[in-house]
């Protein structure tokens, strides 16, 4: 079974990305294509880079924490990132967590909700730039919450087309998350067999 993780990008006390993502939890749960599970960044203390040795190096890291979240991250096929928009990028805790790992991300799928004034979709823009260079790929549809239509008195009450988006987007990353497990599958026979290297 595939499975794909809701990723709190926020830890900010009093946040609303917990709100957020457990919406994303309540729907993605009616589905059938892949397990989806909540992974929430505020459980993981991670303390900013503190790794001697980048991650597309070594993952061979010195840091307990990392290697917490490493285990995490790897039993993944998919993610689903939630995140406000600070400064008209993501938040620095997603931006470190994901700064962390390397070949944890690789070949994976992921989607994005975002929300703020403006849906959070400068977030968001930031995050597929950096999931290229982690060789993730992002879906294209993606969920923009704005804080004047779909949250009311700071509440989320998201309009009802925002349920039917996100089933969109998560058609696609279940799609691609399933595809990318043949990438991921073929590279691990080539490494076990040494293919490329036999004469
Ligand atoms: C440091 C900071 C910067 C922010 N910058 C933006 C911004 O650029 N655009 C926006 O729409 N909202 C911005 N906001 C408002 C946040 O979207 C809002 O506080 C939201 O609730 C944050 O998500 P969280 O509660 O899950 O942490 C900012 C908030 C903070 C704390």
């Amino acid at each position: 079974m595939l499975r794909i993780a809701i990723v709190i990008g926020s830890t900010r006390p009093n946040r609303q990305c917990h709100t957020v993502a457990q919406w994303v939890h309540t729907h993605a749960g009616h589905r059938q294509d892949a397990d989806y599970e909540i992974l929430d960044l505020a459980d993981f203390s991670l303390p900013l880079l503190d790794e001697p040795v980048a991650a597309a190096m070594s993952n061979d890291y010195a840091r307990e924490t990392t290697r917490a979240w490493s285990r995490a991250i790897a039993a993944f096929d998919g993610y689903v990132f939630v995140t406000p928009e600070y400064n008209h990028g993501p938040t620095a805790a997603l931006k470190n967590a994901l700064d962390l790992l390397f070949v944890e991300w690789n070949d994976k799928a992921a989607g994005f909700v975002s929300y703020g004034l403006q849906g959070g979709v400068r977030a968001v823009e930031h995050l597929r730039v950096i999931a290229a260079e982690l060789a993730v790929a992002d879906v294209r549809i993606q969920v923009a919450l704005s804080f004047s239509n779909d949250f009311t008195d700071r509440q989320l009450h998201p309009h009802p087309h925002q349920e039917e988006i996100l089933n969109r987007m998560l058609d696609q990353l279940s799609s691609w998350a399933t595809a990318l497990q043949t990438v991921r599958l073929t590279a691990q026979n080539t490494a076990l067999t040494g293919a490329g290297f036999s004469g």
